[in-house]
């Protein structure tokens, strides 16, 4: 009897060692303990001109904000923001999300948006994804870019916003399935370090600032980074993202001037891109960052990946689902 009792305790032991470790090497403590987060602060950021125009201009352009917090026409090539909506929030409209997840509305209505949001509440919020309200943000929504955005970058974002008009427009909580509602509490990364933006004199870092920052979507398959390969599936039909490294199954055959007019216009040549392609947004970017996007990209690892939107959907066995022109690789 004593003896089985040892092999049992034992044996639990064992038991419970593995699964520490095992939860250690996969899914982490943080589904347990919640996510990372420090206290918001009481600091504010001064509304100077010049930060409500660089505010405007990354909101409206470069960080696509509007993409999924302002209702959009998805008819329309470019899809535009619904009159008097913007930023006014949606529940996203991804069938493929695991439960609801409802973009915020970020206008400073007291009563459905942040008008009772404090600027640093703001703050934590779009670089470190925690909600005003102490929640993990659905990791959707791109902190872990806007984890690079600088200091005066953000104070120009969150003063830009609390400038605008409120726009009433109550919505529905997010509601994601479990188990992903806890797992997403891995998302979370405090930033505790001041954050300086590119040196602007050098094209390609300031390039490098604003693909990382805007490009996340081309970025999605860590291991080959802007070689595309992320599905997106909505009202605006089923496309994955392209391969935009220097590859000849990516943009090699580009020059600056085609890749401004693909941003600016949606158009490759005679090809039509989707317009979940938020050209409708960064064709609101000067002639000057758009080429040291398009520098920056010409520096990146090319990868072998094609995307073809204009094929039919076909497995593809570098990144594991189907694609246009997945067979081809
Ligand atoms: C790809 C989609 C997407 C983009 C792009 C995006 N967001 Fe969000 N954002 C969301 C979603 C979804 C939520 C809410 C997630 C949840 O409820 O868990 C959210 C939440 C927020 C919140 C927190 C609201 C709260 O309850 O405290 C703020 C603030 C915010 N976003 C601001 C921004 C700003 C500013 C930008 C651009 C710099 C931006 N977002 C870009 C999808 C996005």
């Amino acid at each position: 009897m004593k003896r089985a009792g040892k092999i049992l305790r034992i044996s639990l032991l064992v038991l419970a060692v593995l699964l520490a470790v095992g939860i250690t090497f996969t899914i982490g403590w943080r589904p347990f303990l919640g996510p990372r987060m420090r206290a918001v602060t009481n600091r504010q950021f001064e509304p100077t001109p010049e930060r409500l125009a660089r505010g405007r201009y990354l909101v409206q352009g470069l960080l696509g904000c509007e993409t999924c917090h302002s209702p959009k026409d998805w008819t329309a090539h470019g899809a535009p923001n619904l009159a008097g909506m913007e930023l006014a929030g949606q529940v996203l409209p991804l069938p493929a999300l695991p439960g609801s997840v409802t973009a915020a509305n970020i206008t400073p209505d007291r009563e459905t948006g942040g008008g009772n949001w404090t600027d640093d509440e703001f703050a934590r919020a779009i670089r470190e994804g925690i909600g005003h309200d102490g929640r993990t943000i659905f990791p959707i929504m791109p902190y872990d870019a806007y984890k690079n955005l600088s200091d005066e970058d953000l104070a120009s974002v969150v003063a830009y916003l609390r400038s605008l008009p409120g726009v009433r427009n109550p919505l529905q909580p997010t509601q994601v399935k479990f188990p992903v509602n806890y797992l997403v509490r891995g998302a979370p990364e405090p930033v505790t370090e001041p954050v300086s933006g590119p040196n602007l004199a050098d094209r390609v870092a300031t390039g490098k600032y604003y693909a990382t920052l805007g490009c996340g979507c081309h970025r999605a398959v860590e291991s080959r980074p802007y070689g595309g390969g992320e599905n997106l599936k909505g009202p605006w039909g089923d496309v994955t993202s392209a391969n935009i490294t220097p590859d000849p199954s990516g943009i090699s055959y580009y020059d600056e001037a085609t890749f401004i007019k693909a941003l600016r216009t949606g158009y490759v040549g005679a090809r039509k891109l989707s317009s979940i392609m938020p050209f409708g947004e960064l064709q609101n970017l000067n002639d000057d960052d758009l080429k040291a996007i398009f520098a920056y990209l010409r520096t990146v690892k090319p990868v072998k990946h094609r995307v073809d939107n204009t094929l039919p959907p076909t497995y593809c066995r570098l990144c594991k689902q189907k694609h246009g022109g997945g067979d081809q690789n």
